[in-house]
């Protein structure tokens, strides 16, 4: 426990995503954390019902990724990445590879889900030019998407409070297919809801617009998370892969969120059949010990690229920290854990008794929806009048308070939970909610 005497000045931090006044007259401050639970600095438990933010799937303080770490960190601490290379990187690529769908083994690291996506997107646009169709520049993301926050992932992104200050600087020629997202269709739905393919036509409209040979990718997240998990209909994935393959246009699955075991398989690809070109990681792939991301690339993509270059580097990008020593032991660790423990299999086995568990809140005070798929559910709520989001805020708020942390966005809550959880730890989160929901007005 911290003293008051010894508490950090908190004014020079600049909190992400934050409301910083609000949070500064009233800090929320975690000190530890290990296995389900993290202890807050006033010595409290609390249950992280979100994995951190979507991305501690093998649970806290895991002692095998501490260890690969620390030992990682005395035999070479940092090695650069351009023009010279450390063996972890390469088995560390391997192992990703093995996870991913197949052929699709060709792995560019990276450190964040933000520059897993800005990655991708160039690699679809030089692919393009090297066959010769350098004409296919304009990306196309979808309405409510979440990519992060660099100025390719807003720009295909499609939450406007993201967007709207950079307005006039966002890449040109982007435009965006509709979400996916129907209450009056799909309230209540378990797994995919049953109807809603149909969304995914919204891309021949966009096709007949601006021609087909405009068009370098799109980019989506197979399930929404950040927007507050809009579960993909059933056949929408395959028919957006399907008019995607037929006009020559790559598909990019966002997977920051849902790879490694959050659906309950490796990837949200292996999980509905639907293979993308290209798929962007990061969150679960380091269980968030180091940051890292990576993007899964189709070998022959990869290969195009390489065959098209004149000069030696064959693609002018990278991070002074690709493939860090010690995000890649952090990387190969995880993955260990993931495979040892079988973690996908075990959030697969978990996935029915949560869905239950989470749609036991309906009925319950200002509850308008329910959505679950894996180890993944939704829960909207009724927006206060003229005060969206404040309600959401307040059962974050007296969630906390109460031991339990729940992530919300708008007047959405959403629990994704490490895939270690055990039952009685799924029943207490749902219970919890369901009391707070009955005590907010
Ligand atoms: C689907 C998706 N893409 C990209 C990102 C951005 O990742 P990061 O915050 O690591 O840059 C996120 C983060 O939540 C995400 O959910």
């Amino acid at each position: 426990m911290t003293s008051q005497a010894n508490r950090p000045d908190l004014s020079n931090l600049w909190m992400p995503f934050t409301a910083n006044r609000q949070f500064k007259s009233s800090p929320r401050l975690l000190a530890k954390a290990k296995g389900m639970y993290y202890t807050s600095t006033d010595g409290r438990q609390i249950l992280d019902g979100t994995a951190g933010l979507w991305c501690v799937n093998a649970g806290h303080g895991r002692q095998e990724i501490i260890d690969a770490i620390a030992k990682q960190t005395a035999e070479l601490d940092y090695a650069p990445s351009f023009q010279i290379g450390h063996e972890a990187s390469f088995r560390a690529a391997t192992a990703v590879a093995r996870c991913m769908p197949e052929g699709m083994d060709r792995i560019f690291f990276t450190n964040s889900g933000s520059e897993s996506v800005d990655t991708a997107l160039k690699i679809a646009l030089a692919y393009h030019r090297a066959r010769g169709e350098g004409h296919r520049t304009r990306l196309i993301g979808r309405e409510r998407g979440y990519h992060g926050v660099g100025f390719g992932g807003i720009s295909v992104g499609g939450i406007s409070p993201n967007r709207r200050t950079f307005a006039n600087s966002l890449i040109p020629g982007v435009d965006h297919i509709c979400h996916t997202h129907d209450l009056e269709k799909n309230a209540y739905s378990r797994g995919q809801p049953e109807w809603g393919a149909h969304f995914a036509d919204d891309l021949e409209r966009i096709v007949a617009l601006h021609d087909p040979s405009t068009i370098a990718a799109v980019i989506i997240e197979p399930m929404a998370g950040s927007t507050g998990v809009l579960v993909p209909p059933k056949g929408y994935l395959e028919r957006l892969r399907a008019i995607t393959e037929k006009y020559g246009i790559l598909l990019i699955f966002d997977e920051v969120i849902t790879a490694f075991g959050r659906l309950g398989a490796s990837t949200a690809s292996d999980l509905f059949g639907v293979k993308p070109d290209l798929v962007t990681l990061a969150k679960g792939i380091s269980n968030a010990a180091v940051p890292a991301g990576a993007v899964a690339v189709r070998r022959e993509i990869h290969d195009a690229i390489l065959a098209a270059a004149q000069t030696g580097i064959e693609f002018f990008h990278g991070y002074t920290y690709s493939a860090h020593p010690l995000a890649t032991a952090a990387v190969m660790a995880t993955l260990n854990i993931y495979q040892q423990e079988q973690l996908f299999e075990r959030a697969a086995g978990l996935s029915g008794m949560f869905e239950d568990a989470a749609h036991a809140l309906r009925g319950t005070r200002h509850v308008i929806d329910v959505r679950n798929i894996g180890l993944v559910a939704g829960i909207e709520l009724e927006p206060r009048a003229g005060a969206p989001g404040a309600r959401a805020a307040e059962v974050f708020h007296k969630c906390f308070d109460k031991g339990l942390l729940v992530r919300y966005t708008g007047d959405i809550l959403a629990i994704s939970p490490p895939l270690i959880i055990e039952e009685n730890q799924i029943d207490q989160i749902f219970s919890t909610l369901a009391d707070v929901l009955n005590t907010v007005d």
